[in-house]
Protein backbone atom coordinates (compact mmCIF):
# COMPACT_ATOMS: atom_id res chain seq x y z
CA UNK A 1 0.00 0.00 0.00
CA UNK A 2 1.20 3.58 -0.83
CA UNK A 3 0.95 6.13 1.93
CA UNK A 4 -0.98 9.27 0.50
CA UNK A 5 0.83 12.53 0.05
CA UNK A 6 0.20 15.29 2.52
CA UNK A 7 -1.03 17.44 0.38
CA UNK A 8 -3.62 14.89 -0.41
CA UNK A 9 -4.07 13.71 2.72
CA UNK A 10 -5.37 17.34 3.52
CA UNK A 11 -8.06 17.06 1.00
CA UNK A 12 -10.27 15.31 3.47
CA UNK A 13 -12.87 17.31 4.87
CA UNK A 14 -14.91 15.03 7.07
CA UNK A 15 -18.04 17.01 8.20
CA UNK A 16 -20.76 14.58 7.62
CA UNK A 17 -18.70 11.92 8.14
CA UNK A 18 -16.95 13.30 11.01
CA UNK A 19 -19.03 11.65 14.35
CA UNK A 20 -18.44 8.29 12.79
CA UNK A 21 -15.90 7.00 14.40
CA UNK A 22 -17.30 8.37 17.78
CA UNK A 23 -18.25 5.23 19.62
CA UNK A 24 -22.41 5.71 20.32
CA UNK A 25 -22.83 8.89 18.27
CA UNK A 26 -26.05 7.45 17.44
CA UNK A 27 -27.21 7.60 21.13
CA UNK A 28 -28.78 11.37 21.57
CA UNK A 29 -26.45 12.00 24.95
CA UNK A 30 -23.58 11.19 22.88
CA UNK A 31 -24.66 13.14 20.01
CA UNK A 32 -25.76 16.36 21.95
CA UNK A 33 -22.19 16.44 23.42
CA UNK A 34 -20.68 16.65 20.20
CA UNK A 35 -22.53 19.77 19.21
CA UNK A 36 -25.81 17.97 18.19
CA UNK A 37 -29.29 19.82 18.24
CA UNK A 38 -27.43 22.81 18.57
CA UNK A 39 -28.19 23.97 14.76
CA UNK A 40 -31.78 23.21 15.39
CA UNK A 41 -31.90 25.37 18.60
CA UNK A 42 -30.12 28.04 16.08
CA UNK A 43 -32.62 27.46 13.26
CA UNK A 44 -35.67 28.21 15.39
CA UNK A 45 -34.56 31.59 16.22
CA UNK A 46 -34.66 32.36 12.48
CA UNK A 47 -37.40 33.00 10.40
CA UNK A 48 -38.03 30.06 7.87
CA UNK A 49 -37.61 32.22 4.85
CA UNK A 50 -34.39 33.50 5.89
CA UNK A 51 -33.00 29.48 6.36
CA UNK A 52 -34.26 28.87 3.08
CA UNK A 53 -32.24 32.02 2.12
CA UNK A 54 -29.27 30.57 3.97
CA UNK A 55 -29.38 27.20 2.21
CA UNK A 56 -29.58 28.90 -1.11
CA UNK A 57 -26.52 31.17 -0.46
CA UNK A 58 -24.60 27.63 0.63
CA UNK A 59 -25.06 26.83 -2.95
CA UNK A 60 -26.16 23.02 -1.85
CA UNK A 61 -27.08 20.38 -4.24
CA UNK A 62 -28.94 17.62 -4.38
CA UNK A 63 -26.62 14.66 -2.89
CA UNK A 64 -28.82 11.66 -4.54
CA UNK A 65 -27.60 12.25 -8.10
CA UNK A 66 -29.10 14.85 -9.70
CA UNK A 67 -27.78 18.00 -7.99
CA UNK A 68 -30.58 20.01 -8.21
CA UNK A 69 -30.02 23.42 -5.94
CA UNK A 70 -31.56 22.55 -2.83
CA UNK A 71 -32.67 25.95 -1.66
CA UNK A 72 -34.54 26.25 -5.07
CA UNK A 73 -36.63 23.62 -4.14
CA UNK A 74 -37.54 24.38 -0.97
CA UNK A 75 -38.30 27.81 -2.27
CA UNK A 76 -41.19 26.14 -4.90
CA UNK A 77 -43.26 25.25 -1.84
CA UNK A 78 -46.08 27.85 -1.55
CA UNK A 79 -46.66 29.58 1.73
CA UNK A 80 -49.58 31.10 3.30
CA UNK A 81 -49.59 34.82 3.01
CA UNK A 82 -48.86 34.98 6.69
CA UNK A 83 -45.87 32.63 6.30
CA UNK A 84 -47.46 30.82 9.04
CA UNK A 85 -45.64 27.68 10.62
CA UNK A 86 -49.08 25.96 10.40
CA UNK A 87 -50.71 25.77 6.87
CA UNK A 88 -53.91 25.32 6.42
CA UNK A 89 -52.93 22.96 3.47
CA UNK A 90 -50.38 20.58 4.06
CA UNK A 91 -47.34 20.19 2.68
CA UNK A 92 -44.45 17.85 3.44
CA UNK A 93 -40.95 16.16 3.70
CA UNK A 94 -39.90 13.48 2.49
CA UNK A 95 -35.98 11.87 2.83
CA UNK A 96 -35.00 9.75 -0.20
CA UNK A 97 -32.92 7.08 1.88
CA UNK A 98 -33.89 4.17 -0.89
CA UNK A 99 -30.30 3.79 -1.62
CA UNK A 100 -29.83 1.58 -4.31
CA UNK A 101 -27.48 2.81 -7.13
CA UNK A 102 -25.54 0.25 -7.93
CA UNK A 103 -21.64 1.03 -5.72
CA UNK A 104 -23.51 3.42 -3.72
CA UNK A 105 -22.88 3.50 0.26
CA UNK A 106 -22.95 6.63 1.64
CA UNK A 107 -26.47 7.21 3.08
CA UNK A 108 -26.48 3.64 4.50
CA UNK A 109 -23.27 4.63 7.13
CA UNK A 110 -24.32 7.98 8.25
CA UNK A 111 -27.86 6.86 9.01
CA UNK A 112 -26.21 3.81 10.95
CA UNK A 113 -23.55 5.46 12.66
CA UNK A 114 -25.20 9.32 12.67
CA UNK A 115 -29.00 8.94 12.56
CA UNK A 116 -29.14 12.06 14.35
CA UNK A 117 -27.80 14.44 12.04
CA UNK A 118 -30.71 13.48 9.91
CA UNK A 119 -33.28 13.74 12.27
CA UNK A 120 -32.03 17.28 13.23
CA UNK A 121 -31.82 18.07 9.22
CA UNK A 122 -34.91 16.68 8.90
CA UNK A 123 -36.71 18.81 11.55
CA UNK A 124 -34.49 22.33 10.51
CA UNK A 125 -35.65 21.09 6.70
CA UNK A 126 -39.86 21.02 7.71
CA UNK A 127 -39.62 23.92 9.75
CA UNK A 128 -38.29 26.29 6.72
CA UNK A 129 -40.57 24.98 4.16
CA UNK A 130 -43.29 24.71 6.84
CA UNK A 131 -43.96 21.20 6.99
CA UNK A 132 -45.68 19.36 9.80
CA UNK A 133 -45.37 15.83 8.80
CA UNK A 134 -42.46 14.46 6.78
CA UNK A 135 -40.95 10.89 6.41
CA UNK A 136 -38.12 8.49 5.97
CA UNK A 137 -38.44 6.39 3.71
CA UNK A 138 -35.71 3.83 3.83
CA UNK A 139 -34.74 0.70 1.60
CA UNK A 140 -36.71 -2.66 3.33
CA UNK A 141 -32.89 -4.24 3.27
CA UNK A 142 -31.66 -1.53 5.38
CA UNK A 143 -33.07 -3.09 8.66
CA UNK A 144 -30.46 -2.04 10.99
CA UNK A 145 -30.26 1.38 9.70
CA UNK A 146 -33.58 1.63 10.44
CA UNK A 147 -33.92 0.54 13.84
CA UNK A 148 -31.34 3.31 14.41
CA UNK A 149 -33.23 5.71 12.59
CA UNK A 150 -36.49 5.00 14.49
CA UNK A 151 -34.31 4.70 18.06
CA UNK A 152 -33.31 8.24 17.14
CA UNK A 153 -36.73 9.73 16.34
CA UNK A 154 -38.03 8.08 19.64
CA UNK A 155 -35.36 9.72 21.50
CA UNK A 156 -35.69 13.20 20.19
CA UNK A 157 -39.75 12.89 20.51
CA UNK A 158 -38.60 12.52 24.32
CA UNK A 159 -36.32 15.13 24.73
CA UNK A 160 -38.72 17.23 22.97
CA UNK A 161 -37.12 17.76 19.58
CA UNK A 162 -40.15 16.58 18.00
CA UNK A 163 -44.31 16.35 18.52
CA UNK A 164 -45.59 19.64 19.40
CA UNK A 165 -44.60 22.97 19.96
CA UNK A 166 -40.56 22.02 19.55
CA UNK A 167 -38.51 23.82 21.89
CA UNK A 168 -41.23 26.45 22.18
CA UNK A 169 -40.97 27.51 19.22
CA UNK A 170 -44.82 27.11 17.78
CA UNK A 171 -43.38 24.63 15.28
CA UNK A 172 -45.00 20.82 15.37
CA UNK A 173 -43.42 18.33 13.39
CA UNK A 174 -44.11 14.52 13.40
CA UNK A 175 -41.42 12.56 11.71
CA UNK A 176 -41.85 8.79 10.30
CA UNK A 177 -39.31 6.02 9.15
CA UNK A 178 -41.03 4.18 6.74
CA UNK A 179 -39.42 0.69 5.77
CA UNK A 180 -39.85 -0.18 1.50
CA UNK A 181 -39.66 -3.30 0.07
CA UNK A 182 -37.04 -3.61 -1.18
CA UNK A 183 -37.54 -2.06 -4.84
CA UNK A 184 -34.77 -0.44 -6.50
CA UNK A 185 -37.35 1.57 -8.51
CA UNK A 186 -38.94 3.04 -5.40
CA UNK A 187 -36.28 5.71 -4.94
CA UNK A 188 -36.98 7.22 -8.26
CA UNK A 189 -38.81 10.17 -6.26
CA UNK A 190 -42.61 9.54 -7.75
CA UNK A 191 -42.57 5.86 -7.52
CA UNK A 192 -41.16 6.07 -3.71
CA UNK A 193 -44.11 8.62 -3.19
CA UNK A 194 -46.45 6.28 -4.30
CA UNK A 195 -45.35 3.51 -2.26
CA UNK A 196 -45.62 5.56 0.29
CA UNK A 197 -49.21 6.15 -0.29
CA UNK A 198 -49.39 3.03 -0.26
CA UNK A 199 -49.22 1.66 -4.02
CA UNK A 200 -47.72 -0.29 -6.02
CA UNK A 201 -44.51 2.17 -6.36
CA UNK A 202 -44.56 3.42 -10.00
CA UNK A 203 -43.17 6.33 -11.50
CA UNK A 204 -45.47 9.07 -12.40
CA UNK A 205 -45.83 11.59 -14.99
CA UNK A 206 -43.43 14.75 -14.54
CA UNK A 207 -44.41 17.67 -14.19
CA UNK A 208 -45.80 18.70 -12.15
CA UNK A 209 -42.73 18.24 -9.56
CA UNK A 210 -43.20 17.17 -6.32
CA UNK A 211 -43.14 20.29 -5.31
CA UNK A 212 -46.07 21.70 -6.51
CA UNK A 213 -48.29 18.36 -6.28
CA UNK A 214 -46.05 15.64 -3.82
CA UNK A 215 -47.19 13.07 -1.13
CA UNK A 216 -51.39 12.83 -1.48
CA UNK A 217 -50.78 15.76 -4.23
CA UNK A 218 -49.72 18.01 -2.25
CA UNK A 219 -46.56 20.13 -2.22
CA UNK A 220 -43.85 18.01 -0.99
CA UNK A 221 -39.82 18.82 -0.79
CA UNK A 222 -38.19 15.39 -1.84
CA UNK A 223 -34.30 15.28 -0.33
CA UNK A 224 -31.93 13.04 0.00
CA UNK A 225 -30.48 11.70 2.96
CA UNK A 226 -26.93 13.34 2.53
CA UNK A 227 -28.61 16.65 1.50
CA UNK A 228 -30.89 17.05 4.35
CA UNK A 229 -27.67 16.10 6.54
CA UNK A 230 -25.96 18.91 5.49
CA UNK A 231 -28.27 21.17 6.47
CA UNK A 232 -26.83 21.45 10.32
CA UNK A 233 -23.57 22.18 9.13
CA UNK A 234 -24.73 24.99 7.21
CA UNK A 235 -26.74 26.23 10.19
CA UNK A 236 -23.78 26.21 12.40
CA UNK A 237 -20.97 27.14 10.01
CA UNK A 238 -23.02 29.49 7.77
CA UNK A 239 -22.73 29.62 3.71
CA UNK A 240 -19.53 30.95 3.60
CA UNK A 241 -17.95 28.44 5.50
CA UNK A 242 -19.62 25.71 3.30
CA UNK A 243 -18.47 27.32 -0.34
CA UNK A 244 -15.34 27.25 1.20
CA UNK A 245 -15.23 23.58 0.30
CA UNK A 246 -15.86 22.84 -2.97
CA UNK A 247 -15.54 24.81 -6.39
CA UNK A 248 -18.21 27.53 -7.41
CA UNK A 249 -20.97 25.75 -8.65
CA UNK A 250 -20.66 22.24 -7.21
CA UNK A 251 -19.99 23.44 -3.24
CA UNK A 252 -19.52 21.92 -0.09
CA UNK A 253 -18.03 18.15 0.99
CA UNK A 254 -19.08 15.25 -0.75
CA UNK A 255 -18.90 11.36 0.18
CA UNK A 256 -17.26 9.92 -2.50
CA UNK A 257 -18.18 5.73 -2.01
CA UNK A 258 -15.26 3.69 -3.95
CA UNK A 259 -14.74 0.19 -4.18
CA UNK A 260 -13.37 -2.05 -6.78
CA UNK A 261 -9.28 -2.68 -6.62
CA UNK A 262 -8.15 -0.48 -5.18
CA UNK A 263 -6.37 -1.32 -1.70
CA UNK A 264 -8.74 0.54 0.96
CA UNK A 265 -11.83 0.26 -0.42
CA UNK A 266 -14.54 2.52 1.94
CA UNK A 267 -16.59 6.27 2.50
CA UNK A 268 -13.55 9.42 1.41
CA UNK A 269 -15.45 12.72 2.25
CA UNK A 270 -13.67 15.15 0.21
CA UNK A 271 -14.64 18.84 -0.77
CA UNK A 272 -16.32 18.58 -4.40
CA UNK A 273 -13.66 18.43 -7.12
CA UNK A 274 -11.22 16.26 -6.11
CA UNK A 275 -10.21 13.95 -9.26
CA UNK A 276 -10.21 9.98 -8.89
CA UNK A 277 -5.65 10.55 -9.43
CA UNK A 278 -5.77 11.72 -5.27
CA UNK A 279 -8.75 9.19 -4.71
CA UNK A 280 -7.14 6.83 -5.44
CA UNK A 281 -4.20 7.57 -3.58
CA UNK A 282 -6.65 8.55 -0.37
CA UNK A 283 -7.55 4.78 -0.75
CA UNK A 284 -3.78 3.33 -0.96
CA UNK A 285 -3.77 3.14 -4.58
CA UNK A 286 -4.83 0.26 -6.89
CA UNK A 287 -4.20 -3.05 -5.65
CA UNK A 288 -0.84 -4.89 -6.81
CA UNK A 289 -1.17 -6.14 -10.05
CA UNK A 290 -3.92 -4.41 -11.11
CA UNK A 291 -3.97 -1.00 -13.53
CA UNK A 292 -6.69 0.97 -13.79
CA UNK A 293 -9.03 0.41 -16.59
CA UNK A 294 -12.44 2.10 -16.38
CA UNK A 295 -14.87 3.20 -13.79
CA UNK A 296 -18.34 4.75 -12.59
CA UNK A 297 -18.09 8.34 -11.59
CA UNK A 298 -21.56 7.99 -9.86
CA UNK A 299 -22.69 4.69 -9.89
CA UNK A 300 -23.65 1.97 -13.05
CA UNK A 301 -26.08 4.66 -14.33
CA UNK A 302 -23.86 7.09 -15.44
CA UNK A 303 -21.52 7.01 -18.22
CA UNK A 304 -18.14 4.83 -17.79
CA UNK A 305 -14.91 6.42 -17.94
CA UNK A 306 -11.53 5.50 -18.83
CA UNK A 307 -7.91 5.51 -17.91
CA UNK A 308 -7.99 8.47 -19.83
CA UNK A 309 -9.72 10.35 -17.15
CA UNK A 310 -8.33 10.00 -14.31
CA UNK A 311 -7.85 14.04 -13.62
CA UNK A 312 -11.40 14.92 -14.41
CA UNK A 313 -12.54 17.30 -11.17
CA UNK A 314 -15.04 15.22 -9.30
CA UNK A 315 -17.76 18.21 -9.25
CA UNK A 316 -21.12 18.20 -11.54
CA UNK A 317 -19.58 20.44 -13.98
CA UNK A 318 -16.28 18.43 -14.20
CA UNK A 319 -17.57 14.97 -15.26
CA UNK A 320 -20.45 16.54 -16.96
CA UNK A 321 -17.71 18.01 -19.44
CA UNK A 322 -16.49 14.49 -19.73
CA UNK A 323 -19.61 13.73 -20.87
CA UNK A 324 -20.95 11.69 -18.15
CA UNK A 325 -22.88 12.69 -14.53
CA UNK A 326 -21.60 12.83 -11.20
CA UNK A 327 -24.70 10.79 -10.09
CA UNK A 328 -24.08 9.53 -6.30
CA UNK A 329 -20.18 9.50 -6.76
CA UNK A 330 -20.24 5.73 -6.25
CA UNK A 331 -16.61 5.13 -8.07
CA UNK A 332 -16.22 1.42 -9.08
CA UNK A 333 -12.75 1.21 -9.57
CA UNK A 334 -11.88 -2.11 -12.43
CA UNK A 335 -9.01 -2.82 -13.55
CA UNK A 336 -7.22 -4.47 -16.76
CA UNK A 337 -7.83 -8.10 -15.10
CA UNK A 338 -11.76 -6.65 -15.49
CA UNK A 339 -13.90 -7.12 -18.30
CA UNK A 340 -16.30 -4.58 -19.39
CA UNK A 341 -18.44 -6.25 -21.33
CA UNK A 342 -19.30 -8.87 -18.48
CA UNK A 343 -19.37 -6.03 -15.83
CA UNK A 344 -22.02 -4.67 -18.23
CA UNK A 345 -23.86 -7.97 -18.31
CA UNK A 346 -24.12 -8.04 -14.76
CA UNK A 347 -25.51 -4.23 -14.37
CA UNK A 348 -28.05 -4.43 -17.27
CA UNK A 349 -29.42 -8.50 -14.78
CA UNK A 350 -29.81 -5.93 -12.48
CA UNK A 351 -31.66 -3.01 -14.09
CA UNK A 352 -33.71 -6.00 -16.16
CA UNK A 353 -34.66 -7.33 -13.23
CA UNK A 354 -35.62 -4.12 -11.15
CA UNK A 355 -37.62 -2.64 -14.37
CA UNK A 356 -40.86 -1.65 -13.29
CA UNK A 357 -43.06 -2.44 -16.33
CA UNK A 358 -44.67 0.23 -16.79
CA UNK A 359 -43.15 1.75 -20.32
CA UNK A 360 -42.13 -0.60 -23.37
CA UNK A 361 -38.54 0.83 -24.19
CA UNK A 362 -37.39 -0.26 -20.95
CA UNK A 363 -39.11 -3.35 -20.19
CA UNK A 364 -38.65 -4.63 -23.53
CA UNK A 365 -35.46 -3.65 -24.40
CA UNK A 366 -33.45 -4.13 -20.96
CA UNK A 367 -34.89 -8.35 -21.71
CA UNK A 368 -33.35 -8.66 -25.09
CA UNK A 369 -30.23 -6.48 -23.78
CA UNK A 370 -29.85 -9.38 -21.69
CA UNK A 371 -30.04 -11.38 -24.08
CA UNK A 372 -27.72 -10.63 -26.61
CA UNK A 373 -25.35 -10.72 -23.89
CA UNK A 374 -25.95 -13.77 -22.38
CA UNK A 375 -25.45 -14.98 -26.10
CA UNK A 376 -22.20 -13.02 -26.29
CA UNK A 377 -20.55 -13.98 -23.44
CA UNK A 378 -21.44 -17.96 -24.06
CA UNK A 379 -19.28 -17.64 -27.24
CA UNK A 380 -22.26 -17.55 -28.82
CA UNK A 381 -22.61 -13.82 -30.49
CA UNK A 382 -22.41 -12.48 -34.12
CA UNK A 383 -21.34 -9.16 -35.29
CA UNK A 384 -25.19 -8.08 -35.89
CA UNK A 385 -25.32 -8.30 -32.05
CA UNK A 386 -23.29 -5.47 -31.38
CA UNK A 387 -25.51 -3.51 -33.56
CA UNK A 388 -28.78 -5.02 -31.94
CA UNK A 389 -27.29 -3.30 -28.49
CA UNK A 390 -26.51 -0.25 -30.27
CA UNK A 391 -30.04 -0.10 -31.60
CA UNK A 392 -31.75 -1.07 -28.35
CA UNK A 393 -29.34 1.00 -26.18
CA UNK A 394 -30.22 3.86 -28.56
CA UNK A 395 -33.99 3.52 -28.29
CA UNK A 396 -34.30 2.72 -24.66
CA UNK A 397 -31.85 6.06 -23.48
CA UNK A 398 -34.26 8.75 -23.77
CA UNK A 399 -37.31 7.19 -24.67
CA UNK A 400 -38.25 5.29 -21.53
CA UNK A 401 -40.45 6.92 -19.01
CA UNK A 402 -37.96 7.52 -15.99
CA UNK A 403 -34.11 7.66 -15.08
CA UNK A 404 -33.77 3.69 -15.01
CA UNK A 405 -34.28 2.95 -18.33
CA UNK A 406 -31.54 5.85 -19.63
CA UNK A 407 -29.52 4.05 -16.02
CA UNK A 408 -29.59 1.11 -17.99
CA UNK A 409 -28.41 1.79 -21.41
CA UNK A 410 -25.97 3.80 -20.53
CA UNK A 411 -23.09 0.91 -19.56
CA UNK A 412 -24.17 -0.59 -22.90
CA UNK A 413 -23.33 2.35 -24.85
CA UNK A 414 -20.25 3.14 -22.90
CA UNK A 415 -18.38 0.24 -23.49
CA UNK A 416 -19.50 -0.20 -27.08
CA UNK A 417 -17.60 3.19 -26.91
CA UNK A 418 -15.12 2.60 -25.65
CA UNK A 419 -14.06 -1.04 -25.41
CA UNK A 420 -15.67 -2.36 -28.77
CA UNK A 421 -12.62 -4.98 -29.17
CA UNK A 422 -13.39 -6.18 -26.08
CA UNK A 423 -17.03 -7.77 -27.62
CA UNK A 424 -15.11 -8.59 -30.49
CA UNK A 425 -12.56 -11.00 -28.70
CA UNK A 426 -15.82 -12.78 -27.19
CA UNK A 427 -17.19 -12.50 -30.93
CA UNK A 428 -13.75 -13.93 -32.78
CA UNK A 429 -12.65 -16.18 -29.76
CA UNK A 430 -9.67 -14.84 -28.48
CA UNK A 431 -11.76 -14.67 -24.84
CA UNK A 432 -13.04 -17.55 -23.76
CA UNK A 433 -16.65 -17.58 -23.24
CA UNK A 434 -17.61 -16.73 -19.35
CA UNK A 435 -20.78 -17.45 -19.50
CA UNK A 436 -21.80 -21.72 -20.32
CA UNK A 437 -24.93 -22.11 -22.84
CA UNK A 438 -27.26 -22.79 -20.29
CA UNK A 439 -27.35 -19.05 -19.36
CA UNK A 440 -29.21 -18.95 -22.69
CA UNK A 441 -31.94 -20.81 -21.56
CA UNK A 442 -35.05 -19.22 -20.42
CA UNK A 443 -33.04 -15.90 -21.68
P1 LIG B 1 -34.05 15.17 -12.00
O1 LIG B 1 -32.94 16.01 -12.50
O2 LIG B 1 -35.21 14.92 -12.89
O3 LIG B 1 -34.66 15.87 -10.69
C1 LIG B 1 -33.86 16.19 -9.59
C2 LIG B 1 -34.73 16.82 -8.52
O4 LIG B 1 -35.08 18.14 -8.88
C3 LIG B 1 -36.06 16.10 -8.28
O5 LIG B 1 -36.34 16.15 -6.91
C4 LIG B 1 -37.07 16.92 -9.05
O6 LIG B 1 -38.36 16.88 -8.49
C5 LIG B 1 -36.48 18.30 -8.93
N1 LIG B 1 -36.81 19.15 -10.08
C6 LIG B 1 -36.23 19.07 -11.30
N2 LIG B 1 -36.76 20.01 -12.12
C7 LIG B 1 -37.68 20.68 -11.38
C8 LIG B 1 -38.57 21.76 -11.65
N3 LIG B 1 -38.61 22.35 -12.85
N4 LIG B 1 -39.40 22.18 -10.67
C9 LIG B 1 -39.35 21.60 -9.45
N5 LIG B 1 -38.53 20.57 -9.12
C10 LIG B 1 -37.71 20.13 -10.08
O7 LIG B 1 -33.40 13.82 -11.51
P2 LIG B 1 -34.08 12.49 -10.91
O8 LIG B 1 -34.70 11.71 -12.03
O9 LIG B 1 -34.98 12.81 -9.76
O10 LIG B 1 -32.83 11.72 -10.35
C11 LIG B 1 -31.87 11.21 -11.25
C12 LIG B 1 -30.60 10.94 -10.49
O11 LIG B 1 -30.81 10.00 -9.48
C13 LIG B 1 -29.49 10.40 -11.37
O12 LIG B 1 -28.55 11.42 -11.57
C14 LIG B 1 -28.90 9.25 -10.59
O13 LIG B 1 -27.53 9.45 -10.36
C15 LIG B 1 -29.61 9.30 -9.28
N6 LIG B 1 -29.91 7.99 -8.74
C16 LIG B 1 -29.64 7.83 -7.42
C17 LIG B 1 -29.85 6.62 -6.81
C18 LIG B 1 -29.48 6.45 -5.38
O14 LIG B 1 -29.46 5.31 -4.90
N7 LIG B 1 -29.17 7.52 -4.65
C19 LIG B 1 -30.45 5.49 -7.56
C20 LIG B 1 -30.67 5.76 -8.94
C21 LIG B 1 -30.42 6.98 -9.51
FE1 LIG C 1 -40.60 1.45 -15.18
FE2 LIG C 1 -38.29 1.21 -16.57
FE3 LIG C 1 -40.26 2.62 -17.58
FE4 LIG C 1 -38.96 3.52 -15.41
S1 LIG C 1 -38.10 3.27 -17.43
S2 LIG C 1 -41.16 3.53 -15.75
S3 LIG C 1 -38.52 1.56 -14.38
S4 LIG C 1 -40.32 0.41 -17.13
Amino acid sequence: MTQPRREVLEKLTPVLTKRWLSPDAWKIDVYERLDGYAALKKALDVHPDDLIQLVKDSGLRGRGGAGFPTGLKWGFIPQEPDGGLKPAKPHYLVINADEGEPGTCKDLPLMTYDPHALVEGAIIAAYAIRANRAFIYIRGEAVHAARRLRAAVQQAYAKGYLGTNILGSGFDLDLVVHSGAGAYICGEETALLDSLEGFRGQPRLRPPFPAIAGLYASPTVVNNVGTIASVPYIVLGGADWWRSMGTEKSTGPMIYSLSGRIVNPGQYECGLGITLRELIELAGGMKPGHTLKFWTPGGSSTPLLTAEHIDTPMDFEGVAAQGSLLGTTAMQIFSDQDCPVYATWRWLEFYHHESCGKCTPCREGNYWMVRTYRRILSGEGTYEDLDTLQDTADNVFGRSFCGLGDGAATPVMSTLKYFRQDYLDYIEGRTAPRLSAKALVGA
